[in-house]
């Protein structure tokens, strides 16, 4: 059975590529490189020693998506990962994030309506949410006005798969991932640092490895037990192990509706200080920061409810803060040597 991933060679694709290989699935990947390099590819064979499909090809072209599906018509599911991803950077070009995060989609369901019993799984994000009213956040939690329009596109995302579902064979699983970071424990793969970092973990590796002069944390006024902001950062890998439960859910045909929605975090908060802490215990060096102004658009506290996807999906998070933050450690030590 072949399952198409496109972004496959991307930070969550391709430890997703990994697991999937390593469960015995065929993968056909699809990246156009904006985000990732072939060295990607060279670490997933050096860790399955299986080489997977790969095209090259940008599926914001039509045309390139409908040759796809017409060279490869056995493929029977896609795990949709490629998009752009920088809030920021949404927010001062939207025009580019709704036409790869959203024509991209409509071209991919496109081809997928024509099968039959065909399914897909999306990469949603916690973002959908906003600053939820109280924790743990819960799958029926209230869809928040999005902050950005990259968080717009994850909420349209959802809503295009659930109108086309209704209408088609297609089985879609929503995959709401809260603060993804660390690498895979080869550190064969992990996150590309690709320009200055936004994120949290790559930017303490970076000033670790004294790429950057020191980490900015942004603000220790918000209302949590340090001043500082709480997120459910969650080990790359445990993310990939839950796409494979969520794919044999619906090659099972075990899922209970046609669309079926999936926190996956951790279940614990960490507020950036004690990610600091938790980075200089694991690295054994002190981090260099300092605490600067809010950023715009940042929410004070975000931590999943895992019940759901514990009980129903049948996946639960088992890396720990710290062996996150050491994969990612050792990861930003390789690419750097
Ligand atoms: P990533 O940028 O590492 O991976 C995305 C991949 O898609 C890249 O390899 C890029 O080259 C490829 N790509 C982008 N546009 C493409 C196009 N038009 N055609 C073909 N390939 C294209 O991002 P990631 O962190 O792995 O995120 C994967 C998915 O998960 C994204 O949809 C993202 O929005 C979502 N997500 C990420 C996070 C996070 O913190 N990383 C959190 C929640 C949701
Ligand atoms: C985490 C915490 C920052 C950098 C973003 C996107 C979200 C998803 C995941 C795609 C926050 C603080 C950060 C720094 C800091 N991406 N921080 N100094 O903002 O929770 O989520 O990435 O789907 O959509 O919004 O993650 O890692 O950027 O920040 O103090 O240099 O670290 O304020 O509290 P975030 P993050």
């Amino acid at each position: 059975m072949k399952i198409l991933v496109t972004g496959g060679l991307g930070f969550i694709g391709s430890h997703t590529v990994v697991e999937l290989q390593e469960q015995g699935f065929e993968v056909i990947i699809v990246d156009n490189l904006s985000n990732s390099s072939m060295d990607v590819l060279e670490g997933i064979i050096k860790i399955t020693n299986k080489k997977p499909i790969f095209e090259q090809l940008d599926i914001r072209h039509k045309q390139s998506v409908e040759k796809l599906f017409h060279d490869y018509s056995d493929i029977k599911g896609v795990i949709h990962f490629s998009a752009s991803k920088a809030v920021g950077e949404s927010v001062e070009n939207p025009l580019l994030y709704y036409e790869n995060n959203i024509n991209s989609l409509v071209y991919l369901l496109q081809q997928m309506q024509k099968k039959e019993d065909s399914f897909f799984i999306f990469s949603s994000s916690c973002t959908v949410y906003g600053q939820a009213e109280k924790m743990p956040i819960t799958e029926d939690f209230p869809i928040q006005t999005a902050m950005s329009p990259y968080g717009n596109t994850k909420q349209i995302g959802e809503e295009i798969i659930t109108d086309v579902a209704k209408v088609s064979s297609i089985n879609a699983i929503l995959l709401r991932y809260f603060n993804p970071i660390g690498a895979h424990k080869s550190i064969e793969i992990g996150e590309l640092p690709l320009g200055v970092p936004q994120n949290l973990v790559p930017f303490i590796t970076q000033t670790a490895f004294g790429i950057r002069k020191e980490l900015s944390v942004f603000g220790n006024d918000y209302p949590t037990s340090d001043g500082t902001c709480i997120r459910d950062y969650i080990h790359v890998v445990d993310l990939a192990k839950a796409h494979v439960k969520a794919l044999r859910r619906l090659i099972k045909k075990e899922n209970s509706e046609k669309v079926e929605i999936f926190n996956l975090g951790t279940g614990k908060g960490s507020s950036v200080l004690e990610v600091i802490k938790a980075f200089e215990k694991v690295s054994q060096q002190k981090l260099p920061f300092k605490i600067v102004g809010r950023r715009e658009g940042d929410i004070t506290e975000a931590y999943a409810d895992t019940i759901k996807a514990n009980q129903v999906l049948g996946w639960k998070a088992e890396l720990s803060l710290e062996e996150a933050l050491l994969s990612a450690w050792k990861w930003e030590q390789k690419i750097r040597k």
